[in-house]
């Protein structure tokens, strides 16, 4: 597999962090959103974070400078054209993702493989929006995506086998260990236990057993979990987290995935995390 350019869509939080990583291990990135300010707003962001590590002597600010030189924007998909590898990572929501695979199709040379970061929507619904449903595979990044080694690859029900081999090399040039699902599942491996994990602790919350702070503080001294919960759920955002538990709700037909009300009392408030300065926590 010769990929040169990259096409990342959607400049938010894990996109922004997606590119950043085709950039560090050499490709030629294009971070796409719907609107050019969207992408001019995360490659600022991708630069605070590279100035940092400058300060800290972690990093030359050649290397910086040269990183960001790779990373070009794009207000619309027509960059899909010139791209030979295309990672998706637009909001979490079936009819937006299905819109984008149609027109990314439209566009992209018909051998390009069209990769999802959803956490927990069908890959097959996702590929059937395409001419290509042999070439649609999941490769979910973990937050953030420049650090956290895993990826894991689910194949929706017509992907080809040579396409999940590709998705699996492309996360090894990318400096990660993937990991490849066997059959289609709703959420995969990490999201749906850590979802759950998630979800019963926002239960304790809205029953009044303990404050978010203290349950961070049980899980992280008695559990040696680096992060506790509340902070995960700041970091991943609680529309994100919320889309994914009412996805396995559905999908498993079980009513232990239900979320309390607390989360959506917050989401109403707009604090979705750390992406917009509140959410469990304030961070202004
Ligand atoms: N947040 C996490 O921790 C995490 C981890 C793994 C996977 N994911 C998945 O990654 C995807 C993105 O999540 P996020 O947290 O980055 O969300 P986000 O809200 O930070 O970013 C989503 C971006 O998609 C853009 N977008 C919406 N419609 C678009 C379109 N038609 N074309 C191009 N861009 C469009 C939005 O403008 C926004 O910038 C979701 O599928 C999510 O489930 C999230």
């Amino acid at each position: 597999m010769a990929v040169k350019k990259i096409l990342v869509v959607g400049a938010g939080n894990m996109g922004a962090g997606i590119a950043q990583l085709c950039a560090q291990q050499g490709f030629d990135a294009v971070l796409s959103d719907i609107s050019l300010d969207f992408c001019t707003k995360a490659k600022e962001r991708i630069d605070k974070g590279l100035q940092k590590r400058v300060e800290k002597g972690k990093m030359e600010d050649s290397e910086r400078v040269a990183i960001l030189s790779r990373i070009a924007l794009a207000g619309d998909l027509t960059p899909a054209r010139e791209c030979d590898f295309v990672i998706e990572s637009v909001l979490e929501q079936i009819e937006i993702k299905r819109k984008v695979f149609t027109q990314l199709d439209e566009m992209a040379g018909k051998d390009v493989i069209f990769c999802t970061n959803t956490t927990s929507l069908p890959i097959s619904e996702i590929a059937e929006a395409t001419r290509r449903p042999e070439k649609v595979v999941q490769m979910h990044f973990f937050n953030p995506p420049t650090i956290m080694k895993l990826v894991e690859i689910m194949p929706g029900k017509k992907t080809a086998p040579e396409t999940i081999k590709a998705a699996e090399e492309m996360a090894k040039l990318l400096g990660k260990d993937p990991v490849v699902c066997k059959n289609e599942a709703p959420a995969g491996i990490v999201s749906r236990v850590l979802g759950q994990l998630l979800n019963e602790a926002t239960w304790l919350a809205e029953s009044g057993v303990a404050e978010p702070a203290d349950i961070d503080k049980a899980m992280k001294l008695g559990a040696n979990h680096p992060m506790g919960p509340f902070e995960l759920l700041d970091l991943i955002g609680l529309d994100v987290h919320r889309a994914k538990m009412q996805t396995l709700a559905a999908a498993l037909n079980d009513p232990r995935y239900k979320h309390p009300k607390i989360v959506d009392k917050l989401i109403e408030e707009g604090r979705l995390g750390k992406k917009v300065g509140k959410g469990f926590y304030d961070y202004e």
